[in-house]
Formats: structure tokens, C-alpha cells, sequence
């Protein structure tokens, strides 16, 4: 036996002996209704950062919690030795809503454990995932193992609301935060039995179109077909985002679109997607988007444009005839690389102004955006990175992109330089953002001996 596998075993003793504790722990970081959105929660959400550094303090780390105009920032590090190399953990301790609250099994933010799953708000995104690093970073200092690298955290409660205070932190104090590679668990397992390591997120346009017609509601008898409806005008714009087959309309859209070689099509193919997962996961009637891609491509590759949320008139019980005031709907773009966020919100705005039926005001909004990005998939790191998960999960990683956006990694790319490692523990179907997220204990577990794994691996990197 080496002193590796020594160290090994040690780590695997001391968290298959420590899994029930740290899973009540998790637990009651849960319990915190950190959403980040709802201002009526600053004080939840200010709680949950204190509970993560002072876990990280009771770990003997030199912990501080930054105020910002918005949510508090912390930052921790272990002594840090010019001999050794250095990772930074990055995760957000914020949560999404928890609306519509009468679809949970069970109330958000009280954790249950159901068949080794754990239901809550945050227990996949991110809190679980993040809370695997403080826990394998706990399992080398309890057994006294000498820690083979420098570690720092950073952590942000903004994520889901779109705020800039982890950005301007970042682009700010770029010599607090360097390090070798910066490690993130916030994005998925390939599926339940195949861990996998994402190259690639894409970005984000978060639009808002408002539309305005008479001073107030009016009788949609008295008036209607004289004056401008603002629900029809809105509906027009939407209906030209997008044609039939599913290509966006917006001129310029695709222009810095890179598409996908015939070498990462065949990646995608090998991994076996089938429309089964997605109908299964989603409860969708079929599979629908860009004619020409697959449901992999499409999902991981290909821009988008969606309503996420529309209102006008009446929307209550029985029938009101009205001509309604306004209405408005919010729009996402995904995109991917190399698109610009903001050149993309200007595209959309120039696009919907240029179709905006007479007799409306139309006000087009930019709310928040994030970069594509994609990460260099041959590194040393990420070699550490890949025998880290093999350890961890028992099965060799695939590499995967995924359709979701995590905004601050392309500001680590531009301000650290130094390789991001997208190691996700979650699955496809931990109901992220909707109701009864979950997280898998056993995902839990293993992504805890995944990171300790990988605090060794970076050393020999
Ligand atoms: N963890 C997700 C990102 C994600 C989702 C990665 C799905 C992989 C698969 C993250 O917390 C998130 O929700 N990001 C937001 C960013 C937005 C609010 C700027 C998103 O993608 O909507
Ligand atoms: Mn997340
Ligand atoms: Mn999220």
C-alpha cells in the first residue's frame, strides 16, 4: 500500500463514518430560505452566508463575509504555501423561489429525506453541491492528513437573481483569488449512473418587454376594435421571435453562432440520448426545437428564445371583458459561444421596436445577461479532475455541455486565467427551479469523495 492509498482509505473511513451527520448538516443549511429574489428574505438569505463561513471557520480557515450593495459575498482560505498548488471553490448559497408552492410533496425549506433522496429548495442547486467541498476539505483536516494544496473559497449569494457583487469582487481582487483551477459543482451528472464533466454552458439574455395601451382597463365592449390591445400587440411580438421551425427571427441572431463540427456531433451521438429521458424527465408531449439537431445539440449547442413568464388582463375565475391596460413578458435567450450578451439584447430590442404593432407603447428592458463560455477540455487540472470523479463515482466521467448558464465563469476565464472544472454532482432531473428539487444522497456522498479525491489529484497535476 502507498502513502496515497493510505490517505485514501483514511479519507473513505472518516466519510463513510461521518455520511449521516453530514447529511443532517446539509439539512439544516437547508432549513435557511435564502432566496436570493425576495427581498422580504435579505435576512434568511444573510443567514445562510453566515452559516457557510462559520462552518468554514470552525474548519480553522481565515473566513470573511463581505458586504456588497446586495447579498454578502465569503471568502475563505487555508494557509496558503508558495509550495503548493492552489484551488479555488466557487459556488452560491442563494436559492431560486420556491412558487408554485402547492406542487412540493413537502414545504421547501423543510428537508426530507425520502428513499436516500433529500427534498428542498437548494438541495441540488447549489447548496448540496457546494457543501460537498466544505465536507471533503473537513475529511482531510479531521484526519490530520497534511492538505496537498492551497484552498480558497469563494461564494456568492446572487447566482439566481442575476446581481453583480461576485463579478466585481472578481475582477477586482484577481491576486486574492488566483489560483491553478477554479472548481465549481453546480451543473449535472450525465445521468444516474454516468458521471460526467461540462466544457461548456451557455449564456444568457434576460429581456423584458412591457407594452402599454389605454389609461385603464376598458370595456371590451364599449371599445373594443377601436383602440390598440395590448395583449394582441404582445402576442404579435412573441409570435415574431420565432418561425415554425423553430429558428429565431431576430436578423443577426446566428451570426457569431459557432456551430458544431462533425467530431462534437459525433461526441453528442455516442452518448446515446434518447427522446424517452427527455419526454420521461419533463412530462412534455414531445420533443420540439430547431429543425436539423438533435435534442442533445439543440439542448447544449444551440441558441434559444422563450417566454418565461407573460401577463395581460384578466386572470382570474369566470369571464371579465376587458380591453386590458397593459401587458408584458419576459424573454431568455440562451446563447452560445460566440455570441455577446449585450449585442444580442440590442439585436432583440432593434427586432421587437421594428415589429411593434401601431396604437401601443412598447418598452424593451435588458435585465441581466451572462457570457457562453467553453473550457479547455485538455489540462492537467482537468486530467486531475477526471481521476478525481473515476475515485469518486466508480465510473469514468463523459464529457458533456449543458444548456444552463453559470454567469461568473467566464469572468473567472477572463480576469484568473486559469482552467475552470465544471465537476456537477446533481442529475438532469433534480427538479432544479421547479418543485421538489432533490438531491440524491448517494450523488451527495460520492461528490464529497470526488472533491477530497481531487484535493490529492491537483497536487500531482
Ligand atoms: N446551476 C444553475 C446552472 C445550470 C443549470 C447548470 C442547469 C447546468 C444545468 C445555475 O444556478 C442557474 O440556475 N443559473 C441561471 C443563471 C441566470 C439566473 C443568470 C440560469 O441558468 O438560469
Ligand atoms: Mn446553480
Ligand atoms: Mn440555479
Amino acid at each position: 500500500m502507498t502513502q496515497d492509498d493510505r490517505t485514501a482509505a483514511r479519507l473513505d473511513a472518516y466519510l463513510l463514518a461521518n455520511r449521516d451527520r453530514h447529511a443532517a448538516q446539509l439539512c439544516d443549511w437547508l432549513r435557511i430560505p435564502s432566496v436570493s429574489s425576495q427581498s422580504d428574505h435579505d435576512g434568511d438569505t444573510r443567514r445562510a452566508a453566515v452559516f457557510i463561513a462559520d462552518e468554514l471557520r470552525g474548519l480553522g480557515l481565515v473566513v470573511e463575509v463581505i458586504p456588497t450593495e446586495g447579498h454578502p459575498l465569503v471568502y475563505a482560505e487555508t494557509e496558503q504555501r508558495a509550495d503548493r498548488r492552489t484551488l479555488l471553490f466557487y459556488g452560491h448559497y442563494d436559492v431560486q423561489p420556491t412558487d408554485p408552492l402547492d406542487q412540493w410533496l413537502s414545504p421547501p425549506f423543510e428537508p426530507a429525506i425520502r428513499d436516500g433522496v433529500i427534498y428542498a429548495r437548494g438541495a441540488s442547486d447549489d447548496k448540496g453541491q457546494l457543501y460537498t467541498h466544505v465536507k471533503a476539505l473537513e475529511a482531510w483536516l479531521a484526519t490530520g492528513e497534511p492538505l496537498p494544496v492551497n484552498v480558497k473559497f469563494i461564494i456568492e449569494g446572487e447566482e439566481e437573481c442575476g446581481g453583480p457583487a461576485v463579478y466585481r469582487y472578481v475582477e477586482q481582487h484577481p491576486d486574492r483569488l488566483a489560483c491553478d483551477a477554479v472548481v465549481i459543482s453546480d451543473t449535472s451528472l450525465y445521468d444516474e449512473k454516468t458521471p460526467a464533466i461540462c466544457y461548456s454552458l451557455r449564456g444568457l439574455s434576460f429581456m423584458q418587454i412591457d407594452v402599454a395601451g389605454p389609461r385603464a382597463d376598458l370595456h371590451s365592449g364599449s371599445f373594443g376594435g377601436v383602440v390598440q390591445n395590448p395583449g394582441n400587440a404582445l402576442a404579435a411580438i412573441v409570435a415574431g421571435l420565432k418561425d415554425g421551425d423553430g429558428r429565431v427571427l431576430i436578423p443577426g441572431f446566428y451570426d457569431a453562432v459557432r456551430e458544431l463540427d462533425a467530431e462534437e456531433r459525433r461526441a453528442f451521438a455516442s452518448l446515446g440520448f434518447t427522446d424517452e429521458v427527455l419526454l420521461r424527465d419533463t412530462g412534455s408531449p414531445a420533443p420540439h426545437g430547431e429543425r436539423g439537431y438533435t435534442t442533445l445539440e439543440r439542448m447544449w449547442a444551440r441558441p434559444t428564445c422563450d417566454v418565461n413568464g407573460m401577463w395581460s388582463g384578466y386572470q382570474g375565475e369566470g369571464a371579465k371583458t376587458i380591453i386590458p391596460a397593459q401587458a408584458g413578458a419576459k424573454v431568455s435567450m440562451r446563447l452560445v459561444p460566440d455570441q455577446d450578451p449585450a449585442e444580442i439584447a440590442r439585436l432583440f430590442e432593434r427586432h421587437v421596436m421594428a415589429n411593434a404593432p401601431e396604437g401601443v407603447g412598447v418598452k424593451v428592458t435588458y435585465l441581466h445577461g451572462a457570457s457562453p463560455v467553453m473550457v479547455p477540455r485538455a489540462s492537467s487540472m482537468m486530467s486531475a479532475g477526471v481521476r478525481a470523479m473515476t475515485r469518486g463515482f466508480g465510473r469514468e466521467p463523459v464529457f458533456i455541455r449543458e444548456g444552463g448558464s453559470i454567469p461568473i465563469v467566464g469572468t473567472f476565464q477572463a480576469c484568473l486565467k486559469s482552467p475552470v472544472l465544471l465537476l456537477g454532482y446533481g442529475l438532469p432531473n433534480d427538479n432544479i427551479h421547479s418543485p421538489n428539487e432533490k438531491f440524491h444522497l448517494e450523488n451527495f456522498y460520492n461528490g464529497i469523495a470526488t472533491t477530497a479525491a481531487l484535493l490529492g489529484e491537483a497536487a500531482l497535476a
